[in-house]
């Protein structure tokens, strides 16, 4: 028996995931004041639907924490032209860690400042193109000072392990005595020391994980840094000018998920750092997630519908290729039908992708009114790290992207074509 019966209930709820601008006009899913129907039908499902309003909400959030503080976007969360424009206009820069996502800062016109470079296994070249754009690089291995140096990069960060486990997926776990990120505290230490003779060593930075859900951890992380930049000073005359308190915010899925908001996570973790470091340090905040998680929407065309065993499935035109987490992390989401979200929930439907694999399933169980072939089915929390992990398995094409605001709809990445992927074919 599904739990809801009370049809606006359940779609008064389920809507509290998605983006600010959400609301059900006549039965059907508007968002930024667009129907979910008329974005389907301009642009063609898949398709990821961004709420302006939310972006620029979560932006003004992370700046209102510390207005001193540059909030730089963690652009592998999407690495899209027009969401890095649209931050740079608000004052953000963008963490980037592959010559990839440099460029993409680089084609939004992020000023050098404002670009910090990450990464665990830098090129030469992506440290040249590192040191050309200007950018802050931040170091990840010992060997870095000599290399970053010959490329000609200047100001540098280290990245500092505190030896933190937090509580998420493992994958997305960074800060843990045996992460491949980063340096515990002596070879950081080292790391300073040794860069100080060669480079602007402007600071440390510390990044314990993604989709967080606690502050605990986080604030023990800021305290491992706060002994570190005290051992730098006691033992090496060193302070550091800028301090780099990383992302990791997670945004909820799911009704049952609960978050700290912004100001209450970016907020704890400035304060336990200024309380417990006096000097001066201009400070760095580098969310991917949750600047741009609940913004995103997608949307997908149910197809074929059909009940094996016990289970009710409902098939969509899209699923691991498009959005890989609930296969990499066990994610869970919930949805809406767009085109009918106040009809009663009368069931419960397992929502499969149209991929080769029993496992490509998007939402193992959620509760919807009877989805039938040509719905439009609307998935909230899809902002980040979906179609930036997208695939062409099965030689699907990746979706297309837009941007909603105001009653319009503008293209911020077109739908691939199989053309497109034929062109990398060499017969
Ligand atoms: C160094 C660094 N900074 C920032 C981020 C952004 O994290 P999130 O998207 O969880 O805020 C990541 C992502 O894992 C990262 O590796």
């Amino acid at each position: 028996m599904p739990i809801f019966s009370d049809a606006s209930r359940h779609t008064v709820l389920v809507l509290e995931l998605f983006p600010e601008t959400a609301a059900i006009d006549q039965g059907e899913l508007v968002l930024g004041g667009v129907r979910a129907t008329a974005l389907a039908e301009e642009f063609g499902t898949p398709l990821v639907v961004y709420c302006e309003r939310t972006l620029l909400a979560q932006a003004r959030e992370y700046q209102r924490v510390d207005p001193e503080a540059l909030v730089v976007y963690g652009t592998k969360a999407f690495a899209n032209v027009a969401l890095l424009q649209l931050f740079a206009r608000e004052g953000l820069g963008a963490d980037v860690s592959t010559l990839g996502e440099l460029r993409f800062a680089l084609r939004a016109d992020v000023p050098s400042d404002r670009i910090v470079f990450h990464g665990n296994n830098k090129s030469d070249e992506e440290l040249r193109a590192a040191a050309r754009a200007g950018a802050t690089v931040v170091l990840d291995a010992p060997d870095e000072v000599e290399r970053a140096s010959n490329a000609g990069v200047e100001r540098v960060l280290v990245r500092l392990t505190p030896g933190v486990e937090a509580e998420t997926h493992e994958s997305i776990q960074t800060a843990h005595s045996e992460s491949k990120f980063g340096l515990d505290p002596d070879q950081a230490l080292a790391t300073v020391a040794a860069a100080r003779g060669r480079l602007d060593a402007a600071g440390v930075h510390v990044h314990i994980g993604s989709q967080l859900a606690r502050i605990d951890e986080s604030l023990a992380a800021v305290d491992r840094l706060v002994e570190f930049c005290t051992r730098c000073r006691d033992q090496l005359g060193w302070s550091p000018r800028i301090v780099d308190l990383g992302g990791g915010l997670g945004v909820r899925h799911a009704r049952a998920d609960q978050l700290p908001t912004v100001a209450e996570f970016a907020g704890a973790l400035v304060t336990r750092f200024r309380e417990g470091w006096n000097e001066p340090a201009r400070l760095i905040l580098e969310p991917g997630r949750s600047l741009i998680g609940r913004a995103g929407v997608t949307l997908y065309r149910v197809g074929a519908t059909k009940r094996s065993g016990s289970i009710d499935y409902v098939a969509i035109d899209g699923g691991m290729s498009d959005n890989p987490r609930p296969q990499l992390y066990g994610a869970r989401y919930e949805a809406l039908i767009a085109n009918k979200a106040e009809e009663r929930v009368d069931g419960t439907y397992r929502i499969a992708g149209k991929h080769c694999e029993s496992g490509d399933v998007l939402i193992d169980a959620v509760e919807l009114p009877r989805p039938r072939g040509g719905d439009l089915l609307a998935v909230p929390a899809t902002g980040a790290y979906t179609l930036s992990m997208a695939s062409n398995y099965n030689g699907v094409p990746r979706p297309a992207a837009v941007i909603v605001a105001d009653g319009n709809a503008r293209l911020i990445r077109r739908r691939e074509t199989v053309d497109d992927l034929l062109r990398y074919e060499t017969s």
